[in-house]
């Protein structure tokens, strides 16, 4: 694993971990869950149940195979395409770090919209590339590829203007650069 990927995936787990403590949660959801990055920092004792969803078979069977231990019957995997058509559990946190560079920021909208009655808080991470095109320099997300639509950039005024008109307010958004000229940015949403 190249030092940019392993760099990257420490710097979502870390923002995992300050999405969880902003808002303190007992029934958490995690779109594009892959792997599990960031499941360890969820609190069992403090927490009901957590739904992981994500297109890929496989990552989830990685995932069940790390966290079923620790998190016992409330994990909840969920192998499911996310769109418009989705309805997921309700949660009070629905985090959905670099999974809409896949969905598209107006698939995600409708999404969201579609489901809003089942959200507390939406936290989102998207990617800026200062230097390059996402899919092209990116080891990681070439890796996420396989059965996923390939991804893009997305832009965070696109997703402000794309969740204000499904009906959520934006509560603060925060930067997050990588050594790699490379940007992760994360906004919070409530529905209005
Ligand atoms: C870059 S990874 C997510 C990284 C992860 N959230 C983290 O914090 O490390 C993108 C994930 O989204 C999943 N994915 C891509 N397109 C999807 C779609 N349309 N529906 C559901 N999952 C999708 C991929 O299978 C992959 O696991």
């Amino acid at each position: 694993m190249s030092d940019a990927r392993v760099g990257q995936l420490q710097r979502l787990y870390d923002i995992t971990g300050a999405q969880l403590a902003a808002f303190p949660s007992r029934a958490i959801g995690v779109l594009g869950v892959a792997g599990g990055n960031g499941l360890d920092l969820i609190n069992p004792a403090t927490t009901d149940a957590v739904y992981g969803y994500d297109i890929n078979a496989d990552y989830l069977a990685a995932c069940e195979a790390r966290y079923r231990d620790g998190l016992g019957e409330r994990l909840h995997l969920i192998e499911s395409s996310i769109d418009r058509t989705l309805a997921i559990e309700r949660v009070d946190l629905l985090i959905a770090n670099l999974i809409i560079e896949y969905v598209g920021a107006e698939e995600f909208a409708a999404f969201a919209a579609a489901n809003a009655g089942a959200i507390g808080v939406l936290s989102c991470v998207i990617q800026r590339n200062d230097t390059a095109g996402f899919v092209s320099s990116t080891e990681y997300a070439a890796s996420f590829d396989a059965l996923a639509t390939v991804s893009s950039d997305v832009d965070p005024e696109t997703l402000d203007s794309a969740l204000a008109a499904g009906g959520f307010a934006a509560l603060g958004r925060y930067e997050y650069p990588l050594p790699n000229g490379k940007t992760l940015i994360r906004q919070d949403f409530r529905p209005s």
